[in-house]
Protein backbone atom coordinates (compact mmCIF):
# COMPACT_ATOMS: atom_id res chain seq x y z
CA UNK A 1 0.00 0.00 0.00
CA UNK A 2 1.03 3.34 -0.58
CA UNK A 3 2.63 5.58 2.44
CA UNK A 4 -0.04 7.77 3.02
CA UNK A 5 1.37 11.93 3.29
CA UNK A 6 1.33 14.42 5.78
CA UNK A 7 1.59 18.48 5.72
CA UNK A 8 2.33 19.65 9.01
CA UNK A 9 2.57 23.50 10.15
CA UNK A 10 3.86 24.28 13.30
CA UNK A 11 6.08 21.37 13.03
CA UNK A 12 9.16 22.69 14.60
CA UNK A 13 8.01 22.53 18.49
CA UNK A 14 5.26 21.23 20.60
CA UNK A 15 2.33 19.49 19.38
CA UNK A 16 3.39 19.71 15.67
CA UNK A 17 6.53 18.17 16.39
CA UNK A 18 5.34 15.18 18.31
CA UNK A 19 3.10 14.72 15.67
CA UNK A 20 5.83 14.90 12.63
CA UNK A 21 7.82 12.09 14.94
CA UNK A 22 4.38 9.87 15.83
CA UNK A 23 3.47 9.79 11.74
CA UNK A 24 6.73 9.04 10.99
CA UNK A 25 7.15 6.14 13.45
CA UNK A 26 3.71 4.67 11.92
CA UNK A 27 5.42 5.50 8.31
CA UNK A 28 3.91 8.48 7.03
CA UNK A 29 5.44 10.44 4.79
CA UNK A 30 5.70 13.94 6.22
CA UNK A 31 6.49 17.68 4.77
CA UNK A 32 6.94 19.75 8.03
CA UNK A 33 6.88 23.38 8.29
CA UNK A 34 7.76 26.66 10.55
CA UNK A 35 9.82 29.74 10.49
CA UNK A 36 12.81 28.17 12.78
CA UNK A 37 15.42 26.78 10.54
CA UNK A 38 17.63 25.05 12.77
CA UNK A 39 14.88 23.30 14.31
CA UNK A 40 13.54 22.15 11.30
CA UNK A 41 16.74 20.62 10.03
CA UNK A 42 17.08 19.06 13.34
CA UNK A 43 13.49 17.35 12.90
CA UNK A 44 14.16 16.33 9.50
CA UNK A 45 17.44 14.42 10.45
CA UNK A 46 16.01 12.77 13.67
CA UNK A 47 13.08 11.67 11.51
CA UNK A 48 13.39 11.65 7.79
CA UNK A 49 10.71 13.83 7.35
CA UNK A 50 11.02 16.37 4.26
CA UNK A 51 9.92 20.66 4.72
CA UNK A 52 10.79 23.80 3.90
CA UNK A 53 10.69 27.23 6.34
CA UNK A 54 7.58 29.33 6.24
CA UNK A 55 6.69 32.35 7.63
CA UNK A 56 2.42 31.76 7.99
CA UNK A 57 2.26 35.58 8.41
CA UNK A 58 3.01 36.11 4.45
CA UNK A 59 -0.47 35.11 2.75
CA UNK A 60 1.48 34.29 -0.65
CA UNK A 61 4.15 32.54 0.94
CA UNK A 62 1.10 29.96 2.39
CA UNK A 63 -0.19 29.49 -1.10
CA UNK A 64 3.24 28.88 -2.25
CA UNK A 65 4.36 26.60 1.33
CA UNK A 66 1.29 24.02 -0.21
CA UNK A 67 2.30 23.75 -4.16
CA UNK A 68 6.09 23.14 -2.53
CA UNK A 69 4.69 20.41 -0.12
CA UNK A 70 2.27 18.83 -3.23
CA UNK A 71 4.88 18.77 -5.51
CA UNK A 72 7.50 17.48 -2.59
CA UNK A 73 5.64 14.75 -1.45
CA UNK A 74 3.63 14.35 -4.82
CA UNK A 75 -0.08 14.03 -3.66
CA UNK A 76 -0.96 15.42 -0.02
CA UNK A 77 -3.58 13.16 1.69
CA UNK A 78 -3.65 14.88 5.16
CA UNK A 79 -3.24 18.96 6.06
CA UNK A 80 -2.93 19.41 9.50
CA UNK A 81 -3.00 23.05 10.10
CA UNK A 82 -1.76 23.14 13.67
CA UNK A 83 1.13 26.27 13.57
CA UNK A 84 -0.39 29.51 16.11
CA UNK A 85 0.64 31.30 18.90
CA UNK A 86 -0.50 33.88 21.18
CA UNK A 87 1.20 37.04 22.05
CA UNK A 88 0.58 37.26 25.53
CA UNK A 89 -2.33 38.45 28.29
CA UNK A 90 -3.88 41.85 27.14
CA UNK A 91 -6.49 43.57 28.35
CA UNK A 92 -8.62 44.46 25.28
CA UNK A 93 -7.78 48.35 25.68
CA UNK A 94 -3.82 47.13 25.54
CA UNK A 95 -4.19 45.12 22.12
CA UNK A 96 -2.86 47.01 19.53
CA UNK A 97 -3.54 46.95 15.82
CA UNK A 98 -0.40 44.96 14.65
CA UNK A 99 -1.46 42.21 17.70
CA UNK A 100 -4.73 41.87 16.04
CA UNK A 101 -3.45 41.49 12.37
CA UNK A 102 -0.84 38.98 13.41
CA UNK A 103 -3.48 37.10 15.25
CA UNK A 104 -5.33 37.20 12.59
CA UNK A 105 -3.23 36.01 9.89
CA UNK A 106 -1.21 33.03 11.53
CA UNK A 107 -4.53 31.36 13.52
CA UNK A 108 -7.02 32.10 10.93
CA UNK A 109 -6.20 33.25 7.42
CA UNK A 110 -2.89 30.50 7.18
CA UNK A 111 -5.18 27.54 7.92
CA UNK A 112 -8.10 28.74 5.76
CA UNK A 113 -5.71 29.80 2.98
CA UNK A 114 -3.91 26.06 3.51
CA UNK A 115 -7.38 24.32 3.94
CA UNK A 116 -8.20 26.03 0.21
CA UNK A 117 -5.42 24.58 -1.19
CA UNK A 118 -6.74 21.14 -0.22
CA UNK A 119 -9.86 20.72 -0.95
CA UNK A 120 -9.06 21.90 -4.18
CA UNK A 121 -6.76 18.99 -4.88
CA UNK A 122 -8.72 16.42 -2.33
CA UNK A 123 -12.18 17.16 -3.73
CA UNK A 124 -10.74 16.49 -7.07
CA UNK A 125 -9.43 13.26 -5.83
CA UNK A 126 -12.66 12.51 -3.85
CA UNK A 127 -10.22 11.56 -0.73
CA UNK A 128 -8.24 12.97 1.48
CA UNK A 129 -8.58 14.77 5.86
CA UNK A 130 -7.73 18.42 6.48
CA UNK A 131 -7.49 18.82 10.06
CA UNK A 132 -7.66 22.44 11.82
CA UNK A 133 -6.02 22.37 15.23
CA UNK A 134 -8.47 25.01 17.27
CA UNK A 135 -8.29 25.45 20.99
CA UNK A 136 -10.65 24.41 23.83
CA UNK A 137 -10.92 28.50 24.21
CA UNK A 138 -13.03 28.36 21.20
CA UNK A 139 -15.53 26.72 23.51
CA UNK A 140 -15.57 29.15 26.29
CA UNK A 141 -13.85 32.70 26.75
CA UNK A 142 -11.47 33.98 29.01
CA UNK A 143 -10.21 37.64 29.48
CA UNK A 144 -7.46 39.35 28.54
CA UNK A 145 -6.92 36.56 25.36
CA UNK A 146 -9.41 38.81 22.88
CA UNK A 147 -7.22 38.39 19.97
CA UNK A 148 -6.36 34.73 20.06
CA UNK A 149 -9.98 33.71 21.20
CA UNK A 150 -11.54 35.86 18.43
CA UNK A 151 -9.24 34.24 15.72
CA UNK A 152 -10.02 30.75 17.06
CA UNK A 153 -13.33 31.40 17.06
CA UNK A 154 -13.23 32.34 13.63
CA UNK A 155 -11.00 28.82 12.99
CA UNK A 156 -14.04 27.05 15.02
CA UNK A 157 -16.41 28.78 12.30
CA UNK A 158 -14.06 28.12 9.39
CA UNK A 159 -14.20 24.44 10.24
CA UNK A 160 -17.99 23.95 10.46
CA UNK A 161 -18.61 25.32 7.30
CA UNK A 162 -15.70 23.61 5.72
CA UNK A 163 -17.06 20.01 7.00
CA UNK A 164 -20.55 20.78 5.29
CA UNK A 165 -18.47 21.54 2.05
CA UNK A 166 -15.86 18.88 2.18
CA UNK A 167 -17.72 16.33 2.91
CA UNK A 168 -19.88 16.58 -0.60
CA UNK A 169 -16.64 15.76 -2.18
CA UNK A 170 -15.35 13.11 0.11
CA UNK A 171 -13.18 14.65 2.36
CA UNK A 172 -12.82 14.25 6.12
CA UNK A 173 -12.82 17.30 8.48
CA UNK A 174 -11.77 17.10 12.23
CA UNK A 175 -11.71 20.32 13.76
CA UNK A 176 -9.07 19.45 17.43
CA UNK A 177 -9.52 21.53 20.64
CA UNK A 178 -7.11 21.07 22.88
CA UNK A 179 -6.87 22.35 26.16
CA UNK A 180 -3.70 23.11 27.98
CA UNK A 181 -1.07 21.61 26.66
CA UNK A 182 3.11 22.18 28.78
CA UNK A 183 4.57 23.42 25.25
CA UNK A 184 6.52 26.58 24.21
CA UNK A 185 3.21 28.34 23.58
CA UNK A 186 3.38 30.04 27.27
CA UNK A 187 6.39 31.10 28.97
CA UNK A 188 5.77 29.61 32.23
CA UNK A 189 6.05 25.77 32.29
CA UNK A 190 3.13 23.85 33.26
CA UNK A 191 3.68 20.30 34.22
CA UNK A 192 0.39 19.60 35.04
CA UNK A 193 -1.15 20.55 31.20
CA UNK A 194 -1.04 17.86 28.91
CA UNK A 195 2.74 16.75 27.63
CA UNK A 196 2.62 17.92 23.94
CA UNK A 197 3.10 13.71 23.17
CA UNK A 198 -0.61 13.75 24.72
CA UNK A 199 -1.72 15.73 22.69
CA UNK A 200 -0.14 14.81 19.41
CA UNK A 201 -1.41 11.42 20.08
CA UNK A 202 -4.95 12.58 20.44
CA UNK A 203 -4.77 13.96 17.20
CA UNK A 204 -3.29 10.82 15.14
CA UNK A 205 -5.83 8.59 16.61
CA UNK A 206 -8.44 11.12 14.62
CA UNK A 207 -6.36 10.33 11.19
CA UNK A 208 -6.47 6.48 11.70
CA UNK A 209 -9.70 6.67 12.58
CA UNK A 210 -11.21 3.15 10.04
CA UNK A 211 -11.89 4.70 6.75
CA UNK A 212 -15.60 4.52 7.19
CA UNK A 213 -15.63 7.23 10.54
CA UNK A 214 -14.91 11.13 10.81
CA UNK A 215 -14.08 12.88 13.85
CA UNK A 216 -16.10 16.12 13.37
CA UNK A 217 -14.41 17.27 16.27
CA UNK A 218 -12.05 16.22 19.43
CA UNK A 219 -12.39 18.32 22.28
CA UNK A 220 -9.66 17.34 25.33
CA UNK A 221 -7.94 18.71 28.35
CA UNK A 222 -5.36 18.14 31.20
CA UNK A 223 -7.41 17.12 34.05
CA UNK A 224 -7.20 20.04 36.19
CA UNK A 225 -8.51 22.29 33.76
CA UNK A 226 -11.63 23.67 34.91
CA UNK A 227 -12.68 26.93 32.73
CA UNK A 228 -15.28 25.05 30.55
N1 LIG B 1 -0.22 24.76 24.20
C1 LIG B 1 -1.50 24.90 24.52
O1 LIG B 1 -1.87 25.01 25.72
C2 LIG B 1 -2.56 24.91 23.44
C3 LIG B 1 -3.90 24.78 23.81
C4 LIG B 1 -4.89 24.77 22.84
C5 LIG B 1 -4.55 24.91 21.51
N2 LIG B 1 -3.24 25.05 21.15
C6 LIG B 1 -2.93 25.20 19.73
O2 LIG B 1 -2.10 24.13 19.34
C7 LIG B 1 -1.30 24.54 18.23
C8 LIG B 1 0.14 24.20 18.51
O3 LIG B 1 0.55 24.92 19.67
P1 LIG B 1 1.79 24.49 20.58
O4 LIG B 1 1.31 24.52 21.97
O5 LIG B 1 2.46 23.29 20.04
O6 LIG B 1 2.69 25.81 20.39
P2 LIG B 1 4.28 26.04 20.21
O7 LIG B 1 5.05 25.02 20.98
O8 LIG B 1 4.46 27.48 20.50
O9 LIG B 1 4.49 25.77 18.64
C9 LIG B 1 3.88 26.62 17.71
C10 LIG B 1 4.33 26.24 16.31
O10 LIG B 1 3.72 27.17 15.38
C11 LIG B 1 4.74 27.71 14.54
N3 LIG B 1 4.46 29.10 14.16
C12 LIG B 1 4.15 30.14 14.98
N4 LIG B 1 4.06 31.29 14.27
C13 LIG B 1 4.33 30.94 12.98
C14 LIG B 1 4.41 31.68 11.76
N5 LIG B 1 4.25 33.01 11.73
N6 LIG B 1 4.70 31.01 10.62
C15 LIG B 1 4.91 29.68 10.63
N7 LIG B 1 4.85 28.92 11.76
C16 LIG B 1 4.57 29.56 12.90
C17 LIG B 1 6.01 27.63 15.38
O11 LIG B 1 7.13 27.52 14.52
P3 LIG B 1 8.39 28.54 14.54
O12 LIG B 1 8.57 29.03 15.93
O13 LIG B 1 9.50 27.73 13.97
O14 LIG B 1 7.92 29.61 13.59
C18 LIG B 1 5.83 26.33 16.15
O15 LIG B 1 6.28 25.23 15.40
C19 LIG B 1 -1.57 26.03 18.05
O16 LIG B 1 -2.50 26.23 17.02
C20 LIG B 1 -2.18 26.46 19.38
O17 LIG B 1 -3.02 27.57 19.25
C21 LIG B 1 -2.23 25.04 22.09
Amino acid sequence: MAKRTVLVTGATRGIGRELVKQLRELNFEVFATGRDEALLESLKAETGCLGATCDLADAGAAVALYKKAHSALGQIDVLINNAGFNSGKDPVVEVTTEQIDASYAINFRAPFLLAREALKEMGACKSGHILNVVSTIAKTSMENYSAYTTMKYALHGFTQCLIKEARQVNVKVTGIYPGGTDTDFRLEDRPDYMKPESAAQMIVQCINAPDDVVVHELVYRPIIETNF
